[in-house]
């Protein structure tokens, strides 16, 4: 049974005034003890590592059930720049690829290696979709300044263009509730809303995208058949999204399962009606109107919110506070208590 809402910060050993889950995330106390479990056995070298990679397995399931796809269609790595790049090998020969002008470096960077970047408002990518563009990527939510991005326009748009979809969950997932529906891709850089290790991300890659990407790091954890021969020739690759894996840094897995374990429990939908419910207050507290964004952008001094124990990040000049399911209304009167 779900836990009530005023139970949810037991679950964690949050010191208050973490107000920076967009740059990462704090482990739920499950997670952080399985971890520390397993660093104890490599420490005593008391364990195989099986047991340590059936954490991949498990995570790959859960990370699909929260995004509404099949495991099979679910490839590991340990950051989401890294599936990106996979992607961009899908693209043909003189390529354009349309991302928001306003967009984290790991979704443009790779892009911008094997294509050439056009960009456009978050808010109006749908229309900067030509007869001309390969494939459209955004993030589903902005890192910077919260922005939310819907899907369904640009989905529609770039369906009747035959461009691909590529979305970054990465500030999104654990959060807002979205389903792979209408997508060639979903990435998701797993040590922020999901609270994993740094070291786990995520991607869903639809079939027909896989039919048009090269597994350019294939390597033994992606073959078909993964414990009858780890030597040599044929090339043997899995017929599934595993064929991409990035052979996984295991501990990272160790904590992303139970964490996605944890808000599987709580609900996607709770957690982020949590959020949302003490952003806006915080919000309509400073005299703004709320949003459907757990991250704000505040014109603060940094160093007034850091005096009062807040712990939040600057972007372009302003202060970046992000409100996870392990944060409280005592949260917000710090943050209250320290602009006043
Ligand atoms: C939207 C977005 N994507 C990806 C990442 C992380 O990228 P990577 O996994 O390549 O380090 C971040 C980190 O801030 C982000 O905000």
């Amino acid at each position: 049974m779900a836990a009530a809402v005023s139970d949810w910060s037991t679950l964690w050993d949050a010191r208050p005034g973490w107000l920076n889950t967009a740059s990462y995330g704090l482990p739920p106390r499950l997670a952080y003890t399985a971890l520390d479990t397993v660093l104890d056995q490599w420490r005593h070298g008391s364990s195989d590592w099986a047991p340590w990679d059936e954490s991949v397995t498990r995570s790959r399931t859960l990370f699909a059930r929260l995004i509404g796809a099949q495991p099979a269609d679910i490839t590991v790595s340990s950051s989401a720049s890294h599936i990106i790049s996979a992607i961009a090998t899908a693209l043909p020969d003189g390529a354009t690829v349309l991302v928001p002008d306003i967009e984290f470096t790991s979704n443009v960077f790779p892009w911008a290696v094997a294509a050439r970047v056009r960009t456009a408002p978050a808010d109006r990518l749908a229309e900067h979709i030509t007869p001309g563009t390969t494939a459209v990527a955004f993030s589903l939510v902005q890192s910077a300044t919260g922005q939310v991005t819907d899907p369904a326009p640009i989905v529609e748009a770039a369906r009747a263009r035959g461009c691909l979809v590529i979305a970054d969950a990465s500030q999104a997932c654990g959060w807002l509730p979205f389903t792979v529906q209408g997508l060639d891709a979903v990435v998701c850089a797993a040590y922020k809303w999901l609270m994993a290790p740094r070291g786990a991300a995520f991607g869903y890659l639809s079939p027909l995208l896989r039919e048009r990407m090269r597994p350019l790091a294939a390597n033994w954890y992606g073959a078909a058949e993964r414990d009858s021969g780890y030597y040599g020739m044929p090339l043997r690759l899995a017929d599934d999204a595993r064929a991409f894996d990035l052979s996984p840094a295991w501990f990272s897995y160790v904590g992303a399962a139970p964490a996605l374990e944890v808000l599987l429990t709580l609900g996607v939908a709770a957690v982020g009606e949590h959020n949302l419910a003490l952003a806006n207050r915080l919000r309509t507290e400073l005299g703004r109107p709320p949003s459907d964004s757990p991250i704000l952008s505040l014109d603060a001094d940094p160093a007034r919110l850091a005096a009062a124990g807040i712990r939040a990040a600057v972007r372009a000049g302003r202060a970046r506070l992000s409100f996870h399911a392990y944060n409280t209304h005592a949260d917000v009167e710090r943050v209250l208590e320290a602009l006043r």
